[in-house]
């Protein structure tokens, strides 16, 4: 069974965002002093995470990606990623890789396959400036046990920030091609909390290629599929390298995706302005059919695309950090 829209894009990857909280504080997604956190009471459980999973695996989701905020800051995370896995989906992680090193083997024995980690420079200076937090080492030891325990393919997230990070683009790219990483250059969209986003300052992704040319010859991998990433082989070598261009290059006509946020939200776009509460109908005892049916007319109503470069676009009330990406 698919999980169709009106737009006949099927819907098989389910993305839950685990917390709102994160151990960082990138400049680009969240202030200083943190945000207004979700109360707990609203926070999904274990269990009803895992049941809603369950029921979204019912309607044809066959991937489920774990995201936050920062998912390592949950407590239960190897009882949600096996209770998943369980549900014999792939399951794979979204994180900044902060205490990774002491949960990668374990996460893995649990059933986790695979991790997408964020990093935005290899410089001290600027990872303090970036993520306002000293913690670039944590970091490299997080991204180096993910590999060490067998977690591949190992994608780095890039968000290039003007004048902070930007021109670091190829040495990143030389750090991800030693170590046989796969990094992506993500444009910055209009998810932050306060925000801040301007188009004109933006680094686009055609500016991250012509970067990279200067030291790489870059070749366009063919296949695309629903990936956010177009990717380009380096060097005419079998490595890659990717960009996401969400905002100058969207790829909504292939989305894939919908969402589950922290407190049993479904979101049908990381930019929709409305959501679907599976919290309340399931703690008040809705069988599991009047939940998918919540489920089917939230993708029923997904618009074609995001918007951003439509007039009159308006950024959702949720920040990123509470929808994960
Ligand atoms: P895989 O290709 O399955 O490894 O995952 P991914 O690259 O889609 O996921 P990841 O969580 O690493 O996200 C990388 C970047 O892509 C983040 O900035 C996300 O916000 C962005 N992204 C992920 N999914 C979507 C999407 O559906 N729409 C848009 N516009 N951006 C997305
Ligand atoms: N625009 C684009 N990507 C973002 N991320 C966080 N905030 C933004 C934003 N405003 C990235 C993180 C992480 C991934 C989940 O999304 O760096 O790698
Ligand atoms: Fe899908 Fe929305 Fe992302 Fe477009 S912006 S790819 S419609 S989630």
């Amino acid at each position: 069974m698919a999980l169709l829209d009106t737009y006949g894009r099927a819907h098989r990857d389910l993305r839950i965002s685990l917390t709102d909280r994160c151990s960082l504080r990138c400049t680009y997604c969240m202030p200083e002093q943190g945000l207004p956190w979700l109360a707990k009471p609203t926070l999904l459980t274990t269990e009803e995470l895992i049941h809603l999973a369950r029921i979204a695996v019912d309607l044809g989701i066959d991937e489920v990606r774990l995201t936050g905020g920062e998912p390592l800051l949950r407590r239960d995370l190897i009882d949600v990623v096996s209770g998943i896995a369980a549900l014999g989906v792939e399951v794979s992680m979204t994180t900044n890789a902060l205490g990774l090193d002491k949960v990668a083997a374990d996460l893995v024995a649990a059933g986790l396959t695979r991790v997408n980690i964020s990093l935005d420079t290899l410089d001290r200076e600027t990872f303090k400036t970036l993520a306002r937090r000293d913690r670039l080492d944590d970091t490299l030891a997080g991204i180096e046990a993910a590999a060490a325990a067998g977690l591949a393919p190992l994608k780095l997230n890039t968000v290039l920030m003007r004048d902070i990070n930007h021109l670091e683009a190829p040495q990143l790219l030389a750090f991800a091609l030693d170590h046989g990483y796969q990094l992506r250059f993500i444009e910055q969209m209009p998810l932050d909390a306060g925000h801040t986003w301007r188009r004109d300052n933006m680094v686009t992704g055609e500016e991250v290629l012509a970067l990279l040319r200067e030291h790489y010859e870059l070749t366009p991998v063919e296949q695309r599929g629903s990936a956010p990433a177009e990717r380009f082989h380096v060097d005419g070598g079998p490595e890659t390298v990717g960009v996401i261009a969400s905002v100058t290059a969207p790829f909504c006509g292939a989305c894939d995706r919908v969402r589950l946020t922290a407190d049993g939200q479904v979101r049908n776009c990381l930019f929709a302005n409305t959501e679907t509460d599976l919290r309340t109908p399931l703690r008040e005892g809705a069988s599991d059919e009047e939940l998918a049916e919540l489920v089917r007319a939230c993708i029923t109503a997904k618009l074609p695309g995001h918007g951003i470069n439509d007039p009159g676009f308006l950024q959702p009330g949720r920040p990123m950090s509470a929808i994960g990406g």
